[in-house]
């Protein structure tokens, strides 16, 4: 995905959006570019790499202006390059455009165009965008982009400036996530609410159809026929603080640590006195006792928490839960009615896979929830209902805190369909709380560990292939840790049922080769342990995360990493705090962009 950002007022339009472009910059870093009107004409400066090669090439100091647009992106059509860079400018010169999402008809639209003597100079799909309201533009840009909406197909979150209109900024969602900021002097259009909060809090999360026509000292909102309409302006409790590091080298590490307070948080507002209490946006107890088939879905570190949630689910409800990764899910005939309930799990709201196989879900009559971290996604929009992770702003790529705190959400879903199928009791449902509650205090514990954790990354930061292996949930947390440590270290890693490596992928096994085993589950550890032998048989370097006084676990590893015990279901929460780690300090010591890896961007919006 790409982010987006303008400011109209009587400020200082260049200073304010380039600030407000490197909050987004975790959105995507491939190229970054800014226009604003200045002197009363259009200029517009374009950079590949991340935002700080833009500032580096150009004195923006002198260019001072009323209005502006910035993109940071994350490259679909065209490589990353300066000329692929947005924002895009008509053929005349006189429209500049910047856009996340993708137009799906670009090629003939821009054949066409082409034919009427438009000249396009970039690979990229976006730059059709600014000559399609060029084309429709009669002296009225909110009329052009009105008229140039009905022809563009995909998904537009885009902002619109003129030379030829100087105090107009004119912007339109449609799929793709947009908010209007409305502070002291002036308003702010951006992707996300990082980029405006030290601002305002005064937000309107637009609506898709939404194309909004700002002066310096007014707005007006418009639906896709041209019809002026209204919409809420929320005051969100977000701070600068939360969307900046305080001190820590790294977000990763900053929300890595900010894990206790955050499961904290999450476990405190969803019960009273150990009560579940209803103050959450879910099925009633009769709508989920009509439920006959659960799914869960979702995509990467969500799908890893949607399959702890099946677990959970499955153990406290007794009800089968089928997973698949949403990019699977909505092409799959999943045998889905009104009798199912689907819950899709994902931090930013805005993931494309999730959203497509979630409208699919929907199109076949299924109930649906969305588990999200983030205010006024696409996904709180387009779900029956919503809860949210309550995790703050995650701005590092690599998703933790947004996990953690996913769990907790599906262990409070497991226990309200298990109690509404009469499963479980209150005593139960206090036991489970009551374990939750120590979580934080036992994650602070493994946090302090950390120089066991860095040691672990010097020993296998120039590996060639890193494995992990668990065994039901432990293989889920296994799967979690290879994911964490390849999207941050760029090493090839890959996760394996326990019992699987000896039908095939033993054979990757050498002398030195870094294996991490995740072995929690009490009745299975010792299974786990006997295919530690079988590893450590053939020189495999045996790292396993266990329970404290598992000491049986020491004699089959070559290092060990002790966590406090909690219940089993419950475990996911604690291992995968060292696997955390793990990824971090071994990134560091690649020297690699902690927070911004290379190729990936925090939310994927395309499909
Ligand atoms: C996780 O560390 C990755 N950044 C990625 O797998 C991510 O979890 C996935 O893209 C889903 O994103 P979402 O939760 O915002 O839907």
């Amino acid at each position: 995905m790409c982010g987006i950002v303008g400011y109209i007022g009587n400020k200082n339009a260049t200073e304010i959006v380039l600030n407000g472009l490197k909050k987004l910059e975790y959105r995507g870093y491939d190229s970054a570019g800014i226009s604003m009107i200045t002197g009363g004409k259009l200029e517009t400066y374009k950079k590949k790499g991340k935002i700080v090669n833009l500032e580096n090439a150009y004195d923006f100091s002198s260019k001072i202006s009323n209005v502006a647009i910035a993109h940071t992106r994350w490259a679909t059509h065209g490589e990353p390059s300066e000329v692929n860079a947005h924002p895009h400018v008509s053929s005349d010169g006189k429209i500049s455009v910047v856009h996340n999402g993708i137009v799906e008809n670009y090629l003939e639209l821009r054949n066409k165009l082409q034919e009427k003597g438009f000249t396009f100079k970039s690979q990229t799909d976006t730059e059709i965008i600014p000559n399609v309201i060029s084309d429709n533009y009669d002296g009225d840009l909110l009329k052009a982009v009105i008229k140039a909406h009905k022809v563009l197909r995909g998904s537009f979150a885009l902002g619109i400036i003129s030379s030829d209109e100087k105090d107009r900024l004119v912007a339109l969602r449609d799929s793709s996530p947009l908010l209007l900021a409305i502070l002291e002097d002036g308003y702010m259009i951006a992707s996300d609410i990082t980029s405006v909060i030290e601002h305002t809090n005064k937000l309107i999360f637009l609506k898709d159809g939404d194309i909004v026509d700002i002066k310096k000292d007014s707005y007006k909102i418009y639906d896709s026929d041209g019809n002026e309409v209204d919409r809420e302006v929320t005051e969100v409790d977000y701070t600068d603080e939360s969307a900046s590091k305080e001190g820590y080298d790294h977000f990763l590490l900053k929300e890595i640590h900010e894990q206790p307070k955050a499961i904290e948080k999450a476990i405190s507002l969803r019960h009273n006195d150990y009560v579940l209490n209803d103050n959450e946006d879910i099925f009633t107890k009769e709508e989920l006792k009509d439920i006959e088939k659960i799914y869960i879905s979702a995509c990467g570190t969500a799908f890893h928490a949607g399959e702890v949630g099946k677990y959970a689910i499955e153990s406290l409800a007794k009800i089968p839960v089928i997973s698949e990764i949403a990019s699977e899910f909505r092409y799959k005939n999943m045998f889905l009615d009104e009798k199912s309930l689907v819950i899709f799990v994902s931090q930013s709201g805005e993931t494309a896979d999730t959203l497509a196989a979630l409208k699919e879900a929907k199109r076949l009559g299924a109930k649906t929830l969305a588990i999200t971290n983030v205010l006024g996604s696409t996904i709180t929009r387009d779900a029956d209902k919503v809860i949210y992770c309550y995790a703050g702003p995650e701005i590092s790529v690599a998703s933790t805190k947004a996990y953690t705190t996913q769990l907790i959400a599906l262990y409070f879903v497991a226990m309200r369909i298990a109690k509404a199928k009469g499963q479980i009791d209150d005593a139960d449902i206090k036991n489970i709380i009551e374990a939750l509650e120590k979580i934080p205090a036992q994650i602070d514990e493994i946090l302090k560990d950390k120089e066991n954790f860095k040691e672990i990354a010097m020993e296998i930061k120039d590996s060639n292939s890193i494995f992990y292996t668990g065994r039901l949930l432990d293989f889920i947390t296994a799967k979690e840790g290879a994911l964490k440590l390849k999207e941050t270290s760029y090493i090839h890693t890959e996760a394996f049922p326990s019992g699987e490596l000896k039908h095939g992928s033993i054979a990757l096994i050498e002398p030195g080769t870094p294996v991490i085993t995740v072995a929690t589950q009490s009745k299975i550890t010792e299974k786990t342990i006997s295919n530690n032998q079988e590893l450590i048989a053939r020189g495999a370097k045996v790292i396993s995360i266990t329970n404290r006084g598992n000491d049986f676990v020491k004699d089959a590893s070559t290092n060990l990493v002790e966590i406090p015990k909690t219940l089993d279901i419950l475990t996911p929460l604690l291992a995968v705090i060292p696997e955390q780690l793990i990824a971090y300090y071994t990134s560091l010591s690649l020297g690699n962009d902690v927070d911004k890896p290379r190729n990936l961007a925090k939310s994927v919006t395309v499909e």
